[in-house]
């Protein structure tokens, strides 16, 4: 069995200031094993960057557990902290501005933030890197003299400088064009191929479509999951597809471990209930719930 990557159980995040509380995750489980290509999805406010904020040690969580590639988050000191950061996880944003520096080439914003040790070495790297997000004729240009969506493409490169065990990106699609996002998908999707686990929070519909695992969060909770279903798996780069619209995964709902599930509100409303009760019962090995006569 493949080790988990991420083991969230019971996590809790609360925001405090002086006037409010706000509990932006409510006690979320999740598990992601390695080697794993999971989307993220949810409504904004949900929780989604809370979630990956702890994940990638930029904030701390309030209670459950979590454990990111063995390493626990919770009782992790300050020093070992800035270790994981460094090492164990990779981070884009949408908005990557706080990981490059314009005035120095593509190459060399690669190269900055790694550990090897010897400049030889890390040129090595970087340009390994460089020609995985498809910009090696690009390596001595300035990144103020590059495109958003080629500067997206640096950054993921520079998330991987230290060959991260997970690559956390959030909305990494977020302000590009549907060209680059698709390009940048791809980058993902070939990562992935070679092994690399990857979390990624995206708005995009058309690119979840496309994803092995969808896991939406509501209210600070997973609530349901899809899994693309195997019919797709060879088809994910065919252009003729609109993959928007269609029905590429199989949804399932999610229990807690206490059993409760989250019951779509669709389907909630069709049963039209009065108050909040409603009638559970077995019947042919599935569980019916129904209004109360
Ligand atoms: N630093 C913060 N201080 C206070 N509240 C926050 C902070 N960050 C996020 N929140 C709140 O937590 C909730 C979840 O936010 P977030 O994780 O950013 O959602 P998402 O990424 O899904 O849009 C929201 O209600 C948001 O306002
Ligand atoms: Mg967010």
């Amino acid at each position: 069995m493949a080790e988990n990557m991420i083991q969230a159980d019971g996590l809790v995040k609360i925001y405090k200031s002086k006037e409010t509380e706000v509990l932006a995750l409510q006690g979320l489980d999740l598990t992601v094993e390695t080697g794993e290509l999971t989307a993220l999805i949810g409504n904004s406010g949900s929780g989604k960057s809370t979630f990956l904020n702890m994940i990638g040690g930029l904030d701390r969580p309030s209670a459950g557990s979590l454990l990111v590639g063995g390493k626990n988050l919770f009782t992790m000191t300050e020093k070992d902290l800035v270790e994981y950061k460094r090492n164990t996880v990779g981070f884009v944003w949408q908005n990557n501005g706080r990981n490059l520096l314009p005035y120095l080439s593509a190459l060399e914003n690669i190269m900055l933030p790694m550990h090897l040790s010897s400049t030889k070495k890390k040129r090595e790297k970087a340009m390994e890197l460089i020609e995985l997000v498809g910009l090696a004729h690009k390596k001595n240009n300035h990144l103020n003299t590059m495109s958003g969506g080629e500067q997206q493409r640096i950054a993921i490169a520079i998330a991987l400088a230290n060959s991260p065990k997970l690559l956390l990106a959030d909305e990494p699609t977020g302000s590009v064009d549907a060209k680059t996002a698709d390009y940048i998908f791809d980058i993902f999707t070939e990562l992935n191929k070679n092994g690399q686990t990857i979390l990624i929070v995206t708005h995009d519909v058309a690119l979840s479509k496309k994803v092995k695992r969808v896991v939406a969060i509501r209210d600070g909770k997973i609530s349901s999951e899809r899994i693309l279903k195997e019919s797709y798996a060879d088809r994910l780069k065919e252009v003729t597809i609109d993959w928007r619209n269609e029905d590429t995964q199989e949804e399932y709902v999610i229990l807690d471990k206490a059993g409760r599930v989250q019951i779509p509100k669709e389907l909630l409303a069709a049963l039209n209930l009065k108050d909040n009760k409603a009638k559970i019962e077995l019947q042919d090995g599935k569980i019916l719930i129904s209004p109360p006569k």
